[in-house]
């Protein structure tokens, strides 16, 4: 049984006999009509080519045309569906046409589609691979939040019920979209957890759901705050200190490979609210900050993704959970602080709080774990977004063949990482008086970098790789696979970068 948002309505077929609903015709850019549609042309008496001649499709990439009822033909409508041109067209560019069709299709009420996949000349790609990402890109474009609407008007009701892709190799596409299934089902876990409002999820019951996570295979462990001030988690608990809800640290350990092989750690940022503590942010656009869990919220839904397809590979995912509130016993600024490294920092700043529970998470996860390298996810900096927009997340390494792995992976899949730079001449900019670091540097440029190089002060040498993920977590407007609010975005990139680079080594 599926526990999250996710509409699943793809089916593959290798032969033609449904009718009724729409008929949706892909078709790249050519110099004359293929065969084939020419045959289903001639079927609506040139309907067809007429409606094309009127119009100005020129089948550029998600173009779509509607044509209604045309006669001769079974289906209520057709829809030509604009490719690109066949050289060009590529995995993510047909997520991107597979979402642009879902929107067109719930515009014009349909419930029913049936899309005929062909494979145009000169693709790099074959059929089946642009069925799967057709489907992929339309089921993550119909997915929807709407669990708190108790009524639904036109924007929110129902969107299509089948989306059925005829295409030769039926089986090939159905196997392939059966492993994508599971990497969506953890996307929209992710998507799920970072839509959740901060009154709805907060420290405690975000690792309650965790739990659930048991039931797929994954060992979870809890840690409270009692645990974690016996270890000596002094970062991350005074991040928690104002809050009314318990600071928790969860780890989740998935185990699909040899029990001698090193795990592949996650670590995620996972601030329930960030209101930015005693240093309190502006109330304009406050409500934004219930996303500060994206990346302890992509390291779940990644998590899950391994354990739904069987990943052969050991990975473990840390999490460190806290809600960072203005209080009478709230952190202040110029406490100071001994985290789980032994290393004392001065908090100058408590906004600046994503670094202070990573800090102990990174620590905990080396030594626990002696993992082959470590990946860490956070909406850390807003600068992030002042450099690299709302598209681009920002990638941060002390190691060049796991930086280029993680950014050839996303350029895969279509999440992009940007490679920033780390070095001495930041890292100084943190260096205090009174306490080994301070959380913020004393001049006001490089934000993310001088962010970053806090981080590196807590990985002891190990592999690592930090992407900071505030500018991308959430879709501020809905795009061709995202609708408005949380993206899912890690889940997808680390999913291709454990397939492509440690599974079956
Ligand atoms: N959670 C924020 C970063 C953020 C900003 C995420 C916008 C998503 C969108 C983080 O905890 C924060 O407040 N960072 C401060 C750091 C500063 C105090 C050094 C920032 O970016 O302004
Ligand atoms: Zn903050
Ligand atoms: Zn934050």
């Amino acid at each position: 049984m599926l526990d999250v948002n996710f509409a699943q309505i793809s089916r593959f077929k290798a032969t033609a006999k449904t009718a009724r609903g729409a008929l949706v015709l892909p078709i790249a850019h050519h110099n004359k009509m293929p065969d084939w549609l020419a045959a289903i042309d001639k079927d609506s008496y040139g309907k067809l080519k007429k409606a094309i001649a009127s119009s100005n499709f020129t089948a550029k990439k998600g173009q779509i045309l509607p044509i209604i009822a045309p006669e001769g033909l079974l289906y209520d409508q057709v829809l030509l569906l604009g490719l690109g041109k066949g050289k060009e067209l590529d995995s993510v560019t047909c997520e991107h046409i597979g979402g642009k069709l879902l929107a067109k299709l719930n515009d014009l009420a349909v419930k029913k589609a049936t899309i005929a996949i062909y494979n145009p000349k000169n693709s790099k790609i074959s059929s089946h691979i642009i069925a799967v990402h057709m489907a992929v890109g339309a089921e993550m474009r119909a997915y929807k939040f709407d669990k708190y609407l108790t009524k639904k008007n036109d924007d929110n009701k129902p969107g299509p019920q089948s989306l059925t892709l005829f295409v030769d190799s039926a089986k090939e596409a159905a196997d392939l979209f059966a492993t994508q299934r599971h990497v969506l089902t953890g996307m929209f876990l992710t998507r799920d957890l970072v839509n959740e409002p901060g009154n709805i999820l907060h420290p405690v019951s975000f690792a309650q759901r965790c739990k659930e996570l048991s039931s797929c295979g994954i060992k979870v462990q809890i840690f409270g705050e009692a645990e974690l001030e016996k270890m000596g988690c002094g970062a991350l608990l005074g991040v928690g200190k104002g809050s009314i809800h318990e600071s928790q640290m969860v780890v989740l350990q998935w185990n699909g490979a040899d029990k001698n092989s090193k795990p592949l750690a996650f670590v995620g940022k996972g601030v329930t609210f960030d209101t930015g503590g005693i240093s309190l942010k502006p109330a304009n656009g406050m409500e934004e900050m219930k996303m500060d869990m994206g990346g302890a919220g992509a390291v779940v839904g990644l998590m899950k993704s391994l354990a739904l397809r069987n990943a052969k590979v050991n990975a473990v995912g840390v999490i460190g959970l806290v809600e960072n509130m203005p209080a009478g016993n709230a952190q202040r600024p110029g406490d100071i602080v001994t985290s789980l490294s032994g290393q004392t920092i001065e908090v100058l700043n408590t906004d600046a709080e994503g670094r202070l529970v990573l800090a102990d998470c990174l620590w905990f996860t080396q030594d626990r774990f002696k993992p082959e390298f470590m990946v860490n996810l956070a909406t850390l900096t807003g600068a992030i977004m002042v450099a690299l927009g709302e598209t681009t997340g920002g990638l941060f390494a002390n190691d060049d063949k796991l930086a280029r792995r993680l950014q050839e992976a996303g350029n895969e899949v279509g999440e992009k990482l940007w490679r920033m730079p780390l070095g001495e001449e930041y890292d100084k900019l943190l260096d205090c008086e009174v306490a080994d670091m301070k959380n913020i540097s004393s001049g006001r440029w490089a934000g993310s970098i001088t962010a970053a190089q806090f981080l590196q002060r807590f990985v002891n040498d190990v592999p690592w790789a930090h992407l900071d993920i505030a500018g991308v977590a959430t879709a501020s407007k809905t795009t061709d696979i995202c609708p408005k609010g949380a993206s899912g975005f890690g889940v997808r990139l680390l999913d291709k970068f454990i397939t492509k680079y440690y599974e079956g080594r």
